[in-house]
């Protein structure tokens, strides 16, 4: 019998301080979570300076009760897989640091993931995965891109957005309201109780290729409100959430025709989105198309993906150098 692989996965890319531990890149046993949302809300977004400084407070923490809950030994750990970009340079430098030097100390391989590859591999930690080639929505508060998977290592980006992700925008507009942070959950809630009809906000980009562009829908938002400042915030999280989703769907069906996949993967944040899953699924079922949903906590971030992506990177013997180093922008595009 093959011996069990064990991955400790590392992500601080943006607010939130992950380890996880996977077995052979499917199976998670322990994924910790620790999310710095209390210590941003009142700033109604990301301070990057804060969030790093969090992340260097709670690495060790997480990392530590991450092998407990497992009950691996890390000395059973096959290799460290750490996030190296996108994200915040602040916050990535924590992580990158802090696995590098267990990855020293304890002369264990290290690996490098992107955090949107690690997105996509999500999908590989649920029980039933996609078929290759298929379409992968990344949509999150930090990225909005549609990617052709052909198979795990080999990505093409068909589309992206030109400005806000579509998670910012939810966040701006929830600002905007005053409903807190982040945004997209309370937008989703608050959504139920309105008419999605009733303003009839731009569906930016609609007819311009695979690209997005949500800047100017918040821009909307903002002027709709000084018009009308009585007007129900419930009608408006409902017709902005509708517009975005519009967008959202209508491109992902659109890219899936064009590369003839037959299923379709949402991963990130935005990918709890209530409305988004039901008319993925409602508009894709039409075109013969399957829809594969995530559960809601490998949807945001977390580490058990990152671990996930490292396992791929294991059995092709894809180490990491001890001078790796985290970059903020990182396209993921072409074979890795
Ligand atoms: O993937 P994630 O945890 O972090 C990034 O990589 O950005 O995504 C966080 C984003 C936030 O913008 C948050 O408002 C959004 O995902 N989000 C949602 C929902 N749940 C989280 N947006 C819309 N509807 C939701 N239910
Ligand atoms: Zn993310």
């Amino acid at each position: 019998m093959e011996k069990d692989h064990y991955i400790l996965g590392i992500d601080t890319s943006c607010d939130d301080t992950s380890a996880a531990v996977v077995v052979n890149g499917t199976s998670i046993i322990a994924n910790v979570v620790s999310n710095q949302n209390d210590i941003h809300k009142k700033y109604g977004g990301i301070v990057p300076e804060i969030a790093s400084r969090k992340h260097l407070e709670m690495i060790w923490p997480v990392v530590d009760e991450a092998l407990i809950m497992s009950g691996v030994n890390i000395s059973e750990i096959s290799a460290i897989a750490v996030c190296h970009g996108p994200g915040l340079i602040g916050s990535l430098l924590i992580g990158v640091c802090f696995a590098k030097s267990l990855a020293f100390i304890h002369r264990i391989p290290l690996l490098a993931v992107n955090h949107l590859e690690g997105h996509i591999f999500s999908g590989f930690l649920e029980p039933v995965i996609p078929d290759f080639p298929f379409i992968a929505l990344v949509v999150s508060g930090g990225h909005t891109s549609i990617y052709r998977v052909n198979e795990p290592g080999d990505y093409k980006e068909l589309g992206r957005t030109i400005d806000d992700a579509a998670g910012e925008a939810f966040d701006k507009v929830a600002k905007l309201l005053a409903l807190g942070y982040p945004g997209g959950p309370f937008i989703d809630a608050l959504s139920k109780k309105g008419n999605p009809g009733l303003i009839p906000f731009p569906r930016p980009y609609m007819n311009k290729g695979l690209d997005f562009s949500f800047s100017g829908l918040k821009t909307a938002v903002l002027s709709y409100l000084k018009k009308e400042p009585t007007s129900k915030k419930e009608d408006i999280a409902a017709s902005f959430q509708s517009a975005v989703i519009d967008v959202l769907v209508r491109k992902t069906i659109i890219a899936a025709k064009k590369e003839k996949a037959e299923s379709i993967l949402l991963a990130g944040g935005v990918a709890s989105n209530t409305l988004l899953r039901n008319q993925m699924q409602e508009f894709a079922k039409k075109e013969k198309i399957r829809t594969f949903l995530l559960s809601p906590e490998l949807c945001t971030d977390n580490a058990a993906m990152i671990a996930s992506a490292g396992f791929y990177h294991y059995q092709r013997k894809n180490f990491a150098d001890l001078d790796l180093n985290p970059q903020s922008c990182m396209p993921l595009s072409g074979k890795k």
